[in-house]
């Protein structure tokens, strides 16, 4: 179905609440440094997230809980200088909001102030609720993330499908309405049944963007560099892969590798 697309110079807060009234969907990709970043922006992103997935993707850590602020100013600042158009979304990172909103507002007045980003993500719902407050009543936008909260890992134990069950279903219903009482502007909703996370978006006025959630959401969002195919043994079902820049760029090294090896490269025009 396509949908006549308003043009936006720069995208706010305000415009994804804006494309959801008009029945517009929210693209959303990740991104954690200049150059990829400068890629998706002039492509025309609607949103680029600096997600914590970058303790994953960016350092290799098998969870997103290692990385910290200042990795996560240092990755968001590589982003902002890099785009002229969308929105930079930052991740708030586990243990820098959770303990008491006082740290929740300074982390995330450092996220403003020292990488320019735009406004922040943070997960959960009524048990932050107290740090969203905080933080929104300093003027800094807030998105919410319920489903699937990588930064609970240790307590879900698995990566699986979350609120399949009604009594978490009812939960994350609640939270939803929570977290847009509360002033947020926005929601991920990562790895839910389809059919909750439509209804969960029907019932908001603030856009919902999923990741594992279906189509009936406002938006949807993806780890760049699985959507890229760069990452290869990552293959859940609601993952589509654009491309193949896994077997792409392993052909091309291979190349350069055989090329300087056998003295091809480089010939009397790549030299001085
Ligand atoms: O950190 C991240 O990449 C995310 C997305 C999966 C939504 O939070």
């Amino acid at each position: 179905m396509s949908v006549a697309k308003k043009e936006y110079k720069r995208v706010t807060v305000k415009s994804l609440i804006e494309m959801k009234s008009n029945g517009e969907k929210i693209s959303m990709l990740t991104a954690y440094d200049y150059t990829m970043a400068k890629i998706l922006d002039h492509a025309g992103i609607d949103v680029l997230l600096v997600g914590d997935s970058a303790s994953n993707v960016m350092a290799g850590h098998e969870t997103t809980l290692p990385i910290t602020l200042d990795e996560m100013i240092y990755h968001a600042s590589s982003v902002v200088r890099a785009i002229k158009r969308c929105l930079v979304v930052v991740d708030l990172p586990f243990g820098t909001y959770q303990a008491d909103t006082k740290e929740a507002l300074r982390s995330a007045i450092r996220i403003m102030k020292e990488s320019g980003g735009h406004c922040i993500k943070l997960e959960g719902g009524s048990e932050v609720k107290n740090s969203i407050k905080r933080i929104l009543k300093a003027g800094i936008p807030v998105m919410g993330h319920l489903g699937l909260t990588p930064q609970s890992i240790y307590k879900f134990g698995t990566y699986t499908v979350r609120a399949k069950e009604a009594e978490e279903a009812e939960k994350l219903k609640k939270d939803a309405l929570l977290l847009q009482k509360l002033g947020c502007f926005a929601l991920v909703l990562e790895k839910v049944p389809a059919k909750l996370a439509k209804e969960v978006a029907d019932s908001l006025t603030i856009p919902v963007i999923g990741i594992g959630a279906g189509s009936g959401v406002d938006g949807q969002v993806l780890v760049t560099h699985d959507m890229l195919g760069m990452t290869h043994e990552f293959n859940p079902r609601f993952l589509r892969r654009y491309l193949d820049m896994y077997n792409g760029m392993n052909t091309a090294v291979k190349q350069y590798i055989d090329d300087v090896k056998t003295v091809d490269f480089p010939n009397e025009k790549e030299q001085y």
